[in-house]
């Protein structure tokens, strides 16, 4: 392993400090969790470093400064009390002296949960581990703690203050979750079994064109499957006019003309291996109709796929013994538009091959589908699962492993 896990660390009565992704969704009127999953996906680390009697102290974040789903974490520590069924404590301080002296009173085996880290202004900024332990969150926190546990998978791809600080200057390990998910995803990026498909679908397009030329370059994709805003994207970059509704919600998600040019050069080279959409379906007089690519321009809204595109799906997925699904086929939310995702998702769950599913909504589909567990690998990350995918490093891992080379830099 090129980095420490749990099974490296001394925990007993030690101090840790765990950076979990508790980044939740949230209500947008009641700003209630809606959906625990992420927090469940810890338990496994929590629970360890309880049973062995570590005072865990919490770190996470929620929303952006400028985000309205950006709240304090009194409501997190609270649905994580009732998941780890013992006390909970939360503090509405970050590194001050109330967090200071809440950390220097707990006794082994207690869980304390620190506010939200997004408050301190240098949190999103991106720098080195080193750069980052220099600031007042590390200095202040730092000297009353043990280890460095980070289980924030989903939150990997961020080279940020509490991710990366403390591997400059504790002995650092990653947490269960993000073993799970690096052992995982390791052996399906190096080394798929082939065929290997990538289903992409959702309400946003403009990242995954990038992701597409590089697992197509990398040669960790065979096939590619699109539905969704990223098909219509691709349908008008081949010369398909969607009609004024369908363009209008894809220059909304930053359709630039440059973006329709990267395509077209995608396409150039990946025509055959890259499918899309041949029918669609549509609301009248609210009920689903289906229409095909000749019927296109349409006023309506494209809200799934039709039956002949769930079909020609169906076969390709089929033959593959990895796929990978990312984003759901359609407003799966709508009973009239579930369709398109829920065959394409039972048939995968069906299936044989390794599936691997990612991103909030996906997963959502899939726990609203009851498919979870028949799903291989069911992962915490959206952007960060995408930027693995694509061979990229992610600053979280590669501060873990320096950390492991060179334990302490500064003390
Ligand atoms: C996420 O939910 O995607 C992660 O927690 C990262 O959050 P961010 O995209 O706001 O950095
Ligand atoms: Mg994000």
């Amino acid at each position: 392993m090129e980095y420490n896990t749990l099974d490296n660390m001394n925990i007993g009565g030690k101090t840790v400090f765990l950076r979990v992704d508790f980044n939740m969704p949230l209500d947008k009127k009641t700003l209630k969790i809606l959906d625990s999953t992420r927090m469940s996906q810890v338990l496994p680390t929590i629970n360890e470093l309880t049973h062995k009697k570590a005072k865990t102290v919490i770190i996470a974040h929620q929303g952006r400064k400028d985000s309205w789903d950006f709240t304090n974490m009194e409501q997190h520590a609270h649905t994580l009390e009732q998941l780890v069924g013992k006390p909970v404590q939360f503090v509405d301080d970050i590194y001050g002296a109330k967090a200071q002296q809440a950390i220097k009173a707990m006794r082994p085996g207690d869980i304390l949960f620190l506010d939200n880290v997004r408050k301190l202004d240098y949190e999103t900024n991106k720098k080195t581990a080193k750069e980052h332990a220099e600031t007042p969150f590390i200095k202040n926190l730092f000297p009353l703690g043990d280890i460095f546990v980070n289980d924030a998978f989903a939150a990997a791809h961020r080279a940020q203050c509490s991710l990366i600080g403390f591997t400059a200057v504790l002995p650092s390990c990653v947490g269960r979750l993000m073993e799970k998910e690096l052992s995982t995803l390791s052996k399906v990026v190096k080394d798929p079994e082939k065929p290997c498909v990538f289903l992409f679908g959702g309400a946003k397009f403009s990242d995954i064109i990038i992701t597409i030329e590089r697992i197509l370059q990398n040669n960790t994709a065979d096939r590619i499957l699109l539905t969704g805003l990223p098909a219509n994207a691709f349908l008008k970059a081949k010369g398909y006019h969607l009609g004024e509704r369908n363009e209008q919600a894809l220059l909304m998600e930053d359709g630039s003309p440059e973006q329709f040019d990267e395509i077209k050069k995608l396409l150039k080279d990946y025509d055959d291996v890259i499918d899309l959409p041949t029918d669609f379906a549509i609301e009248e007089q609210q009920k689903r109709k289906e229409i095909t690519l000749n019927d296109l321009p349409t006023n309506k809204a494209l809200f799934d796929i039709g039956r002949e595109t769930i079909d020609r799906y169906n076969e390709i997925l089929h033959q593959a013994k990895t796929i990978f699904l990312s984003g759901p086929c359609g407003v799966f939310e709508n009973p009239l538009f579930i369709e398109g995702t829920k065959e394409i998702f039972t048939y995968v769950a069906n299936s044989d091959a390794f599936s691997i599913v990612g991103g909030g909504h996906t997963v959502a589909a899939v726990t609203q589908l009851g498919l979870d567990k028949k799903i291989s690998h069911i992962s915490t990350g959206g952007g960060a699962l995408e930027k693995f995918m694509m061979g990229d490093k992610l600053p979280v891992i590669e501060a873990l492993k320096q950390a492991k080379v060179n334990p302490i830099l500064n003390h």
